[in-house]
């Protein structure tokens, strides 16, 4: 499936809460990938703004990758509108809905000539996006980190690809170059990827996580709706420290994003990542592992 944004690779680094900020974004843009941040990630929409500003003035519109920033749509998020609204103001390239429906994004943004993009993690959420007039789907499938999709991602791209054949991005799992190859081969136009982008010089995760990543495999990755309500995917040692059985979680509380995302506390105990993590053996400044992204990914598209 051929990419249609000016990209070195396919690749969307995905945006993960309290980990993706400006120096990520900058750095992905300059290597020639799709960056991404949460708005949530700047305390207010006063930091928003001085955030957006300061992505705008480092990054070239003609010479780097566009930017894309994430909005959680959900109603506990009473900051979605004025996020929205700077986005709007700023230009953003790509809006990328989260947790929630896509369409009050979609007119003010397409109407300056942006993107609006709908994270989904099941073919009902993709066809209501479809609907509400959305340019590209984001299938989040089995194994991501952050909020996870339970379908398997091959399905999961099969099944869309039968009522859209507009732009997908496929998320979950995917930390090679080679990875990002299958996942166009499959009817993808782009990856997704987050957790591999956790252990980068320029993420915000402290130095503990960062190691944590690289040491965990696919077995320790837990999925449980316990701490938000909504399943997600924890690294095992992380919920041991917080005081967690792994093998024992509790039922889910009620579902309340905003209320679980904006208690930054429990995302900063404990930490989330995807099956990924098995295939992530470094640090890397980001200019590094896309570098490595592309050799992977063109060595992958010779075969
Ligand atoms: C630590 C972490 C935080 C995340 N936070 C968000 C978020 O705030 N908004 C969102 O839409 N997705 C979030 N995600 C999900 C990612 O955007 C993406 O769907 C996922 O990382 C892709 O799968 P992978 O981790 O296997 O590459 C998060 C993921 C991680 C690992």
């Amino acid at each position: 499936m051929p990419a249609s944004l000016p990209l070195r690779i396919p690749v969307f680094q995905a945006p993960m809460f309290l980990q993706s900020g400006p120096e990520m974004v900058i750095a992905c843009c300059r290597a020639g990938i799709v960056g991404t941040f949460p708005s949530v990630n700047a305390r207010s929409t006063a930091e928003l703004e001085q955030w957006l500003q300061r992505i705008t003035t480092e990054t070239d519109r003609g010479r780097d990758a566009p930017w894309a920033i994430n909005l959680m749509m959900h109603s506990s998020n009473t900051r979605r509108f004025e996020d929205l609204e700077l986005a709007v103001k700023y230009r953003a390239p790509i809006v990328i809905s989260a947790l929630g429906s896509p369409k009050d994004a979609v007119a003010s943004v397409q109407a300056y000539g942006g993107k609006v993009f709908a994270d989904v993690i099941d073919t009902r959420f993709a066809a209501k996006a479809v609907e509400v007039g959305v340019d590209g789907l984001v299938l989040v499938a089995a194994g991501a980190g952050g909020h996870t999709g339970q379908q398997a991602g091959f399905a999961f791209v099969e099944e869309v690809r039968q009522f859209w054949d507009g732009d997908i991005v496929l998320g979950g799992g995917i930390s090679s170059g080679r990875g990002v190859r299958a996942a166009q081969v499959l009817g993808a136009n782009y990856a997704y990827m987050g957790t591999r982008f956790i252990a980068t010089e320029e993420s915000m995760a402290v130095p503990e996580y960062k190691q944590m990543v690289v040491a965990a495999r696919g077995a320790d990755i837990i999925c449980s709706d316990a701490l938000t309500g909504v399943k997600a995917n924890w690294l095992r040692a992380s919920l041991v420290k917080a005081g967690y059985d792994p093998d024992n979680m509790p039922e889910a509380g009620a579902v309340d994003i905003i209320k679980s995302s904006s208690d930054a506390k429990r995302w900063r105990d404990v930490w989330s990542a995807g099956q990924g993590v098995g295939a992530v053996n470094d640090i890397l400044p980001i200019a590094a592992l896309v570098d490595r992204l592309e050799r992977e990914y063109r060595a992958a598209c010779e075969v």
